[in-house]
């Protein structure tokens, strides 16, 4: 089970995809088993224990949205990663900051769902089987002037009726046609799609539910297709939403994760001018993160044990200039290392989606196979480091821009290239970037 990995097996899956960085990697290991030791303890303690918040610190492009993004796919855990800036004050035009734990909630109801979609899955392709089949061949009606089915014609329609099911299994159906329906609640009344009104609208139709007018739509469908879509009908019909619900709601108050990206874009303490509203943002998450009851759709969900983890380069604001209550919410920070040449040798080779793979599987598909040479990457790693320091630091993201001015010239010929092996050596990457790395100029805009 993924949720009882640990710290140690974190961090190494972690590894896999993220270079160095082993303190942000130690601190979210930890505070992940954290959570599954608090759910060993007896009850009266459990509630006791609050979840130790993080902040990563450390320059664009470095790793902190990378570790988040590899994180959520680890856990089971509901996660929502969102942008601190996307917020505004309450009474503003923009998102609210409870938004957060009402996303948090759907993911969560869509992580339980689709647990249990698969739970029932055989049972539902079952049903969903019988209906393909009265689709292909309609139940038999007695003939007019009856009122009975003779015993012959049963049995002839069940042998039939078995006769298809063979050749629907067998996939010898799979051009055939069917005519579907499906059932849509429409809305009485237009609304205005605009941004948050589309939540209004959705929440509206789950309230209105059985009292709005359902629209019955007939269309036509391939076989395959079909039955899709009547494995998925059944499926639901299935799945007990009252146990979702109260699934759901369990692990987001209990192991939910949310990462608040570009924290330090709401930092700052001035009273005047744009700070006003960053700080009332900063006013506005304080209850969430603290511990407070928020209502979504499917019931109030309280945050005391939901953990946050944030991040932010603080180039301008420190953590300091956070409002002291959000400090104190966040007791655990770690710093993340810029990175250097070393770094960039490892990450343009090293994990599983490292950029030099993906560019040789990328031009494999037009049939060329595509060489690094050793001596080839520390040289790219060496101009990026160079034009880093020259220019702007912008991490890791350097080596995309920095590969795709390599790569441009076999990239655009490419498709007339088939069949042809390129080996890039230290000369040619010297040949196409050292000019352009030179000059600063020529640099700041195309590297
Ligand atoms: N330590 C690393 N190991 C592997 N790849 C990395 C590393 N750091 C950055 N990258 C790569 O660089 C890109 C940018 O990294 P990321 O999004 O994590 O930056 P960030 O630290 O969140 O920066 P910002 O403060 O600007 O949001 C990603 O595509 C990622 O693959
Ligand atoms: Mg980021």
């Amino acid at each position: 089970m993924k949720d009882t990995l640990t710290p140690r097996q974190i961090v190494h899956e972690l590894d896999k995809y993220v270079i160095g960085q082993n303190k942000a990697k130690r601190a979210v290991a930890i505070a992940l088993r954290n959570r599954w030791r608090r759910q060993r303890l007896p009850e009266d303690l459990r509630d006791e224990v609050m979840p130790k918040n993080i902040i990563m610190i450390g320059p664009t492009g470095v790793g902190k949205t990378e570790i988040a993004r590899r994180l959520a796919k680890l856990v089971q855990a509901p996660f929502l990663k969102i942008e601190a800036s996307k917020f505004t004050e309450v009474g503003y035009v923009g998102r609210d900051v409870d938004s957060i734990i009402r996303d948090l909630t759907e993911i969560g109801i869509n992580i339980v769902k689709n647990e249990m979609a698969e739970q029932v899955q055989g049972k539902a392709a079952a049903l969903a089987e019988e209906r393909l089949l009265d689709l292909l061949l309609p139940p038999l009606r007695p003939a007019a002037g009856s009122d009975v089915l003779t015993e012959d014609q049963q049995e002839q329609h069940k042998g039939t009726r078995e006769k298809l099911r063979q050749q629907f299994r067998e996939g010898k159906l799979d051009d055939r046609s069917v005519e579907i329906e499906s059932k849509e609640k429409v809305m009485p009344f237009g609304i205005i799609s605009n941004v948050g009104m589309e939540e209004i609208e959705m929440n509206l139709k789950d309230m209105l539910g059985g009292l709005l007018p359902e629209k019955t739509k007939r269309r036509k469908a391939k076989v395959p297709d079909a039955l899709r879509l009547l494995v998925q009908e059944e499926a639901t019909k299935l799945i007990d939403m009252d146990k979702v619900v109260k699934e759901a709601l369990q692990r987001v108050e209990q192991s939910g994760i949310v990462f608040l990206d570009e924290i330090d874009k709401i930092a700052g303490r001035e009273t005047h001018g744009p700070d006003v509203s960053r700080q009332g943002v900063q006013r506005d998450l304080l209850p969430i993160v603290e511990g407070s009851t928020i209502t979504t759709k499917y019931g109030p969900v309280r945050t005391d044990h939901v953990l946050f983890i944030a991040a932010g380069a603080f180039h301008v604001a420190k953590p300091s200039d956070l409002i002291p209550e959000l400090q104190g919410r966040f007791p655990i920070r770690v710093e993340l290392d810029s990175l250097g040449k070393a770094e960039f040798i490892r990450i343009l080779t090293e994990p599983k989606n490292a950029l030099i793979k993906q560019q040789i599987a990328l031009l494999g598909t037009e049939e060329i196979t595509l060489h690094f040479s050793p001596d080839s990457i520390e040289e790219i790693a060496d101009i990026a480091t160079q034009v880093n320091e020259r220019t702007e630091n912008i991490g890791a993201r350097r080596l995309h821009t920095i590969l795709e001015r390599l790569l441009d010239e076999i990239s655009f010929d490419a498709p007339e290239k088939k069949g042809v092996e390129i080996t890039i050596n230290s000369a040619y990457v010297r040949e196409r970037l050292s000019d352009i790395a030179r000059s600063e100029d020529l640099s700041r805009y195309i590297l």
